[in-house]
């Protein structure tokens, strides 16, 4: 084989590890897959004696990462470090600088500043690639930017965070409250010792940003997104949910309508029998409305060593077969901001608990709010009855806007019978 391609790896941590295997594994494969031989040069990790389980004697070492970046073999480097500025950034900043491809499982760093390294990487013809930043093993980077290319998207959506996906998953089958789940995760080696990442919907809201951006062609707009986590969400939801034939998931959606582009990472309650409500565990799953393929459902592993490393593999792949595309699907310099649609014009359903003291007229002081607002009630269930004390009323809207839905819940909650604030959850039927 003539052709080779030379590769640099930052970071040694689980997924850089998982690079190394595979390509010890199957390299042979792979070089044949894409008829160029594929050849690590060079690593760098903070710690160059940590025990990984994997020889790294035949790779040249790099104390510091960003040396990788201008080694005359190295041809790609992959970075695997992590965080959105810092060592990462500069290193893929300069990569690029020197005219390497560059290749990144780093959700935060094309989150956010996706435009200005794939504006640089375009100016200079070289590939940036993150498929494995987005819901890992599952090639969604790939299918919207070239599988679906001919397809205008009315929205996207997904189960993203698998630690998330794990912990509500959890929750139904035990029973358990939030709390208790979280701290088995974390002794699962599921969650992270600081969960916030994963569990407040940032992780997941990064993924959000990069698929929106590919699917409509505009820049990445992270903050544009509303983000909401699930340390709210209580066993008592998630049992009434499924009473009612739901199941809660944490969703990413971004969908593009006349006020603009909607994006927002939040749980919500999808119909038992649609395919994302039978996302279990830590798999996570990606949905794309396209207008001509109609429905495209991906499901896989999100995470994970081998997962991770896989998607990381495949874009080694593309760059060693001479595809080189554009970073979000539109060069970069033909993409057009768009209006950002505001979450008090979302417009869909809501399940609502509230908890309100067991007297007579209660019921028809909450009708009145709701006609006030005019949110009108799919269903109402009030199991069993403690006159004179505190009781769970579940309602299920119709269709309304958010805005309205918000001034009922102030309104219901300043009622003197109520309780606590009533918890509110947005629904999404899939239709
Ligand atoms: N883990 C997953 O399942 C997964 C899934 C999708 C995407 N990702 C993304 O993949 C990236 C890597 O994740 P990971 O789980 O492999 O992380 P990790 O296990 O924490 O590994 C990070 C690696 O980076 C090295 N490192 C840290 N600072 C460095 C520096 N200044 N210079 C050179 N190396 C440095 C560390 O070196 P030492 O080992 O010597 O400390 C370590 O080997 C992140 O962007 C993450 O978001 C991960």
């Amino acid at each position: 084989m003539s052709n080779e391609l030379k590769i640099g790896i930052a970071g040694l941590g689980n997924v850089g590890v998982g690079v190394v295997k595979i390509l010890a594994r199957q390299g042979e494969l792979l070089s044949r897959r894409s008829g160029t031989k594929l050849t690590i040069s060079a690593v760098s990790a903070r710690n160059r004696n940590a025990d990984r389980g994997i020889d790294i004697t035949p790779y040249e070492w790099c104390d510091d990462a960003i040396d990788l970046a201008r080694r005359d073999d190295v041809d790609v480097v992959i970075e695997l470090i992590g965080g959105e500025d810092g060592p990462a950034r500069a290193l893929v900043e300069t990569a690029l600088s020197n005219g390497k491809h560059v290749v990144t499982a780093n959700k935060a760093l094309i989150a956010r500043h996706g435009e200005s390294l794939a504006k640089l990487a375009e100016s200079k013809g070289l590939a940036l690639n993150y498929e494995a930043a987005v819901a890992g093993g599952i090639p969604i980077i790939k299918a919207l930017r070239e599988g679906l290319a001919a397809n205008q998207f009315s929205r996207v959506y997904g189960i993203l965070n698998g630690t998330c996906n794990y912990i509500l998953t959890e929750m139904e089958e035990t029973g358990r409250d939030f709390d208790d789940v979280l701290v088995e995760a974390q002794q699962l080696g599921y969650a992270e010792a600081d969960p916030a990442f994963d569990v407040d919907g940032v992780d997941a809201a990064h993924k959000l940003a990069i698929l929106t951006s590919v699917a409509y062609g505009c820049p990445v707009n992270f903050d544009a997104i509303h983000v909401e986590g699930i340390r709210e969400i209580s066993a008592i939801d998630i049992a009434y949910a499924a009473k009612l034939g739901y199941r809660i998931k944490l969703l990413g959606l971004t969908s593009k309508g006349e006020n603009g582009i909607e994006q927002r990472v939040h749980p919500c309650l999808v119909p038992q029998k649609t395919p994302i409500a039978k996302v279990d565990g830590v798999f996570n799953a990606v949905v794309a409305d396209g207008d001509f393929v109609d429905r495209t459902v991906f499901e896989g592993r999100g995470a994970g060593e081998g997962p991770t490393a896989s998607a990381v593999l495949a874009d080694i792949v593309d760059i060693a077969r001479g595809t080189i595309l554009p970073t979000f699907s539109i060069p970069v310099d033909e993409m057009k901001s768009q209006p950002t649609a505001s979450m008090l014009d979302h417009f869909g359903a809501y399940y609502m608990r509230l908890n309100v003291l067991d007297v007579a007229g209660v019921i028809a002081d909450i009708s009145a709010i709701l006609r006030d607002e005019e949110v009108s009630i799919e269903s109402l269930l009030q199991q069993g009855r403690k006159p004179g004390e505190a009781v769970p009323v579940v309602l299920i809207t119709h269709e309304c806007r958010e805005a309205s839905m918000m001034r009922v819940v102030d309104a219901i909650e300043a009622l003197e019978v109520t309780q606590e604030r009533p918890r509110l959850i947005r629904m999404e039927n899939f239709e």
